[in-house]
């Protein structure tokens, strides 16, 4: 167990230094409030008893949260960290007006926290504080795209733009479970939660009947007043005690306010964080800093975006999006769509995964890329980067359309999806063109993946934004 609360927070690294607040004082109150919230516990948990590890690790817990310092706690599971941070956390965020944010691993851990843990705990102090489960936007219904779901097939798109980002048209029977969700969702026999939901959703149902925030219309968005992803962030938004999962919490950091205008969990310098299951949090940063790419499948939808383009420009009656005139925005989807078959192609004078590999992986030696393959990602990332200002721009502009237009929501849905795509394929050249670190690809369902990370990127951007929260991290030992 070791701590470092009140350590000096001014940093400095490459070329930025940070302002961040002043080291807070645990104020006799705040001490007092959490000797009353541990005896309350005493009194009214029965079997309790006096654990000196724990009692320990409330004050690491409380000087790390109070005073705006970190520590770090390592037990075995049972022994009372979770009733702990508890102790210490949320009688500090209720006193300092901040929220406590517990992220987790495992989504196990998560309902636990949000069903039984905390309930607990607050029934058992008498302490009252609100509490949220923040999720990701893909475990929440989209109520506008699960409508047009159940039609799809039999509608018109207005400006010829119909699904040219999906693999395969839904089945019958996925058309089916939409209705099925849609009507249990409208007459309230289901809050939208897809990890509770009431018919079975394939991975191909769901990608359809959820969305990213890059095809989110909010507000604006005819359906939002009934929106289950709205309606969730507004929970996490007015909750003093947030549990989330490291993932998101990394997305939070990474993303800060740039889902729809709001942080998807707090501002960072309100959050008072315990990491749970911290030794997870490694293995998701490298996950989340990592721009992976399906080359096959990218190049067949970039190659399908000349459709959606079209359309862009018909529904904004405009000559130019993103400084492009129409022709020019589909041969330029037509290059990269060009240029990612050579690059596969180029990949695969390297390298052919062997068919009884399991998870086969190629490392450049000494983390070099071959010298033939710099000026391909070079040009992928000049051509990406035009691309994905085009599709920033023509979302932009289609969204400042008709308002209440379905072929107008539409086509944004699928302009918000084919900036999410070229986005990630720039993300991957942009990296690989500043500083390849890795290459390796992966054989998945046939279709050959090439993934690149770049973890020093990652972790620069990182410290930026942790610097500003109160941290406490927690990781469970196997005795
Ligand atoms: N001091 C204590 N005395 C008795 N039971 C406790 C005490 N602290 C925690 N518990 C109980 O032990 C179980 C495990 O506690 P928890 O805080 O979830 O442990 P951990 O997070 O270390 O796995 C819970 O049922 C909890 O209510
Ligand atoms: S507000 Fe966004 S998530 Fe909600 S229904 Fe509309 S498009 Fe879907
Ligand atoms: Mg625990």
């Amino acid at each position: 167990m070791w701590e470092n609360a009140g350590l000096d927070r001014s940093r400095q690294h490459s070329g930025v230094t940070e302002k961040v607040e002043a080291p807070r004082t645990l104020t006799e109150e705040l001490k007092a409030g959490i000797r009353d919230a541990y005896a309350k516990l005493q009194a009214n948990t029965p079997g309790f008893s006096t654990r000196r590890s724990q009692s320990q690790m409330i004050g690491v817990v409380s000087r790390a949260l109070g005073t705006g310092g970190v520590g770090v706690v390592e037990a075995p599971t049972g022994v009372g960290k979770s009733l702990g941070y508890l102790t210490a956390g949320v009688p500090i965020a209720l006193a300092s007006k901040k929220k406590l944010v517990i992220s987790t691993g495992t989504v196990a851990l998560q309902s636990q926290l949000v069903e039984r843990d905390i309930p607990n705990f607050l029934k058992n102090t008498g302490l009252q504080a609100t509490v949220a489960l923040a999720k990701g936007r893909t475990r929440y219904l989209c109520t506008r795209n699960a409508a047009e779901a159940q039609g799809e097939g039999s509608q018109e798109g207005m400006f010829g733009d119909e699904a040219p980002l999906y693999d395969r048209p839904l089945a019958p029977i996925e058309m089916d479970v939409a209705e099925k969700l849609t009507k249990a969702f409208i007459e309230g026999k289901w809050n939208g939660d897809l990890d509770n939901a009431p018919e079975p959703v394939t991975p191909t149902l769901r990608m359809r009947i959820t969305t990213p925030a890059s095809a989110c219309a909010g507000r604006r968005c005819a359906y939002s007043a009934q929106c289950p992803v709205l309606r969730a962030r507004t929970e996490v938004r007015d909750a003093q005690i947030i549990v989330t999962n490291h993932a998101l919490l990394l997305s939070a950091l990474s993303l800060g306010d740039s889902d729809s205008g709001q942080p998807l969990i707090a501002p960072p310098a309100e959050m008072l964080l315990v990491l749970d299951e911290g030794h997870h949090i490694g293995n998701v940063a490298i996950d989340q800093g990592a721009a992976t790419l399906p080359l096959d499948d990218m190049a067949k939808r970039t190659g399908r975006l000349q459709i959606l383009i079209a359309g862009a420009y018909r529904a904004v009656d405009k000559d130019k999006l993103g400084n492009l005139l129409p022709n020019e925005a589909i041969e330029v989807a037509a290059r990269v769509s060009k240029l990612l078959k050579a690059f596969r192609d180029e990949i695969a004078q390297v390298w052919i995964p062997q068919p009884d590999e399991r998870e086969p992986m190629w490392r450049a030696a000494n983390g070099r890329l071959p010298e033939s393959w710099r000026q391909p990602i070079e040009v992928l990332a000049d051509e990406t980067r035009t691309l994905l200002n085009w599709a920033t721009a023509a979302a932009s502009a289609v969204a400042k359309g008709k308002q209440d237009d379905p072929a107008v929501e539409r086509l944004q849905r699928n302009l918000g999806m084919a900036q999410e795509m070229v986005e990630q394929q720039y993300n991957l050249w942009a990296a690989g063109a500043a500083r390849t670190r890795r290459a390796s690809r992966r054989s998945r369902a046939g279709s050959p993946c090439r993934a690149m990370a770049t973890p020093s990127c990652t972790a620069r951007r990182y410290r930026r934004r942790w610097c500003c929260a109160s941290c406490c991290g927690m990781r469970s030992t196997r005795w």
